[in-house]
């Protein structure tokens, strides 16, 4: 696919050859197999402060919470009971010998539990090459570290200046070097968001040649600075450009695992299910105990949707 070509199918330009085509290639190499991993958020502390997050570190109406390791296995052995035979352990990002362990310690507990063929998805942030390789070395099959954004100039505006778009960047290589199966992704309708931001996020995906992927529409969150800049993307317009970026990276990565996000069930459920049809192969059930999940509010309104 070629920039242009790309460009054309973001802006609507022939829908129904598009989705045909990523459908085709979604069963064709895929089946009708979805997977599914079961989600469970740990932690709603975070030291970062994106401009986009319900939980970034300076909104004080959050009840912060962290789950023990016994509640996390107690999610895993629920998810296990339900026939899932993988997890993705998400938090906000800190960077601290405390909370490695942590991971380390949930990591380890869940393999010699359930064993090699029962996979871990660690999504907690950018951290260290030693981290990381604790991490990968304790069992972590998998990591989401998204992109957000490829274009530095947007990456920018969305975050505050101590987040650094090369040390993401670096943090994605380091993932693929330790042998991680490595995903990332965007957020898609952002304030100064264009069309081309868009195709090269995509181009940029594929130039990585990232294992996983998962985007989803950006959500606004009142709490959140950057909600008080209007995205020039309706909600229904954000809802199908996702549908256009996840039929085009199917396209361009046949093989990938994409998710169907839960930021998109949360605008629009049976676009969720479309996603699956015209290219995503992967959902992630929420499976934090009930009694952390209305506090892990990345944007307003996001679902807890469970199987
Ligand atoms: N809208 C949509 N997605 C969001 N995320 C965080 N905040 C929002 C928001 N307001 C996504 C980011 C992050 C993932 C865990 O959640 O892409 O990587």
């Amino acid at each position: 696919m070629t920039k242009q070509e790309i460009i054309e199918y973001l802006s609507g330009g022939d829908d129904t050859q598009l989705f045909r085509r990523s459908s085709q290639i979604r069963q064709s190499v895929h089946g009708s197999t979805t997977f599914l991993r079961g989600l469970i958020e740990f932690s709603n502390r975070c030291v970062c402060d994106c401009l986009y997050c319900g939980i970034r570190a300076s909104n004080s109406k959050v009840e912060r919470y962290d789950l023990t390791l016994e509640e996390v296995l107690c999610a895993t052995q629920k998810a296990y009971q339900k026939g899932y035979r993988s997890v993705v352990l998400q938090a906000g990002e800190k960077r601290n010998s405390l909370n490695t362990h942590r991971v380390t310690e949930m990591v380890t507990k869940i393999k010699e539990r359930y064993g090699k063929e029962f996979s871990i998805t660690l999504s907690c942030g950018v951290q260290s090459h030693a981290v990381l390789k604790e991490w990968k070395e304790a069992g972590a099959d998998r990591y989401l570290l998204r992109i957000e954004s490829s274009s530095k100039e947007l990456f920018k505006r969305i975050h505050p200046p101590e987040i650094d778009y090369t040390e993401r960047c670096n943090a994605i290589s380091t993932l693929k070097e330790l042998g991680y199966i490595t995903g990332s992704g965007m957020m898609i309708g952002l304030p100064w968001q264009t069309i081309e931001n868009l195709a090269d996020d995509l181009l940029w995906l594929q130039q990585r040649e990232i294992d996983m992927c998962g985007m989803g529409p950006y959500v606004e969150h009142s709490d959140a600075p950057l909600s008080l800049h209007t995205s020039e993307y309706s909600n229904p317009e954000r809802v199908a450009l996702t549908l256009r970026c996840i039929a085009l990276l199917r396209i361009m990565m046949p093989h990938i695992n994409i998710a169907s996000s839960t930021a998109l069930g949360t605008l629009d459920a049976e676009a969720r299910k479309r996603a699956i049809i015209i290219g995503a192969n992967v959902m992630m059930p929420c499976m934090t105990p009930q009694r952390a999940r209305g506090s892990y509010n990345l944007y307003e309104g996001k679902i807890f949707q469970n199987i």
